[in-house]
């Protein structure tokens, strides 16, 4: 016996005893097993192998975005109404029927640019996932905290995250260059951009910030009648910004203030508070507005369609470890409860198919077994096998038949429901187009002329500061649309760089662009 194993089993010691995962006591954890107490070491050395061939094993594939994040617990408490209507006229998920009725969630907040130990105070759109574990199973809310994205049709995803991401060649993380050259081609960007070089694009923590689907879905009534539906949470803790210096300032002391901000007002018992609310559009394409309904780089303007409170989500339990609960964890927007639908969003669709696909590479085909994922009610399927399998779920009475039909025994299935599949009947040739009502400025437009004055001031200074590190012709292609976005915007971005409206008033419109009549007018005046 060792010294260091006589201390540990003092007999007044209650700790439990280390073993190693096949149950067996763990006698000595200092020293290998050798031949001789100076080597060599033997091969038959069980405990030693299993050690550190677990750690050697240790790291899963990070996130491919959103690699940094933090997970919590907590519910949802639902209104039972929809402002003066009760909720059922629009949707029949039973998570939100009955007034105080309580759905236990778990949320991740993530950065989405950074690797797995990045910065939590870099400028980034933050995540926004819930995973609401309902009695009809698990339903995934998978949003950011601005509100709109930077492209609307998922087939350039992988080309804008590479555009974020470091470098291939040198990875420098965070080139200026290869983001804005990205964005300098993708006028419906503008948006967004305007949002994340904001302040608000570097909350003061994550208790602080909004969160949206952004993503437009739908909601089914008990007669099947679908609406469109935009969700918004809305922080009881208010919406706190940093400013540029604000957040370098605590980026100098620690990589992980929000992480830490939210963790430890869960242990002290402030339980941070979001109301989720609900805008509402009837199912169809809406020819009456300027954008297009399915169009993620676009709000719905909330003094024709209200918010409307539905319930609250408190949240009041960390996790007990940050793998099992924060790394496997596996959100997704195919992840919806009866009563709950997609719509036809060109994002939303390609997202549903990318989140289960990474998640079977990144954490293995049977994610849903785990824990963290598993819902909370009952599963039953004829999956089986696959990497890390906990067994079939719930065999029933035959296990012999995981196959379906079957007059043997095994599982059945569900009784249909009354109504048939829902929503408007869709005629269209296939094509690949882009939707007509782009109008990719004025909304831009519009948040920066309602913006504080030292919100204004910070975006200009977070642009100019971004562009100075960029190519000319990405800096003038930038200041043009800003300046189709709002004059005084383009003309103080340009002004930071030494670009004037005359210098860039030859460039014709993108090819990938279609100017409507006023966004014409409006480059026809540029500046
Ligand atoms: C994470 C794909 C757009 C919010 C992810 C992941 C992928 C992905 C592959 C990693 C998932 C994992 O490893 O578990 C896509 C694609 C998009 C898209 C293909 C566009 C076509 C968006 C948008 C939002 C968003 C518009 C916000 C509304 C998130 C969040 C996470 C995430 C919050 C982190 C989830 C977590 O905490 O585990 N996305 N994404 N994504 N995405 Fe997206």
């Amino acid at each position: 016996m060792t010294d260091v194993a006589s201390q540990s089993s003092a007999p007044d010691d209650t700790r439990p005893t280390l073993t190693n995962r096949q149950g067996h006591p763990v006698y000595d954890n200092q020293n290998q097993r050798t031949v001789g107490e100076r080597g060599p070491a033997t091969l038959e050395n069980y405990q030693f192998l299993e050690k550190i061939s677990h750690f050697d094993r240790e790291r899963i594939p990070e996130r491919v975005v959103h690699a940094r994040g933090t997970t919590a617990y907590g519910y949802f408490e639902a209104y039972g109404s929809f402002g003066d209507e009760p909720i059922a006229k629009y949707t029949r998920a039973k998570l939100f029927q009955e007034k105080g009725k309580r759905t236990d969630l778990a949320i991740r907040f993530s950065t989405v640019a950074g690797g797995r130990d990045s910065s939590e105070s870099a400028r980034d759109p933050r995540g926004f996932a819930v995973k609401f574990y309902t009695e009809d199973g698990n339903w995934d809310l998978v949003g950011n905290n601005l509100g709109v994205f930077f492209i609307r049709d998922a087939i350039k995803f992988p080309d804008f995250i590479h555009s974020q991401k470091p470098d291939p060649v040198t990875f420098e993380a965070g080139v200026a260059n290869r983001a804005f050259d990205f964005f300098s081609q993708t006028p419906e960007a503008m948006h967004m951009v305007m949002l994340v070089f904001s302040p608000r694009g570097t909350p003061a923590s994550y208790r602080t910030m909004q969160g949206f689907g952004v993503n437009t879905y739908k909601w089914v009534n008990a007669a099947g009648e679908t609406v469109l539906v935009k969700y918004h949470w809305l922080p009881k803790q208010g919406v706190k910004s940093w400013t540029a210096a604000d957040a370098a300032a605590v980026q100098a002391q620690t990589l992980g203030a929000h992480t830490k901000d939210l963790y430890d007002a869960i242990e002290a018992g402030d339980f941070p508070e979001w109301e989720l609310n609900v805008q509402v559009m009837e199912d169809h394409d809406h020819p009456e507005l300027d954008f297009d309904p399915l169009d993620d780089t676009k709000v719905w303007p909330e003094e024709i369609f209200p918010l409307r409170p539905i319930g609250k989500m408190v949240l009041d339990r960390n996790v007990t470890d940050n793998f099992a609960e924060n790394e496997q964890i596996a959100f997704g927007t195919g992840v919806l409860v009866d009563g709950l639908d997609f719509s036809d969003d060109k994002m939303l669709v390609g997202r549903t198919f990318s989140y289960s696909d990474t998640q079977r590479y990144r954490v293995g085909p049977n994610y849903l077994q785990l824990p963290v994922n598993r819902p909370k009610a009952p599963v039953a399927t004829n999956q089986q096998g696959g990497q890390m399998s906990y067994g079939r779920d719930n065999v029933g009475a035959n296990p012999h038949v995981n196959y379906e039909p079957s007059i043997t025994g095994g599982l059945k299935e569900a009784t249909y429901p009354t109504h048939d599949e829902q929503g408007p009947v869709i005629n269209g040739r296939l094509t690949r187009k882009r939707i007509s009502r782009t109008n990719d400025y004025k909304q831009a437009g519009e948040r920066y002329l309602l913006s504080d004055q030292w919100e204004k001031d910070d975006l200009v200074a977070n642009l100019v500061g971004a562009l100075q590190q960029c190519d000319r012709p990405i800096q003038e292609r930038m200041v043009w649309h800003f300046l189709m976005v709002e004059d005084e915007l383009g003309l103080r971005v340009g002004e930071g760089l030494g670009i004037t409206p005359d210098d860039v008033r030859h460039l014709p419109p993108l090819q990938s662009q279609t100017l409507d009549e006023e966004e014409q007018a409006r480059l026809a005046n540029l500046g």
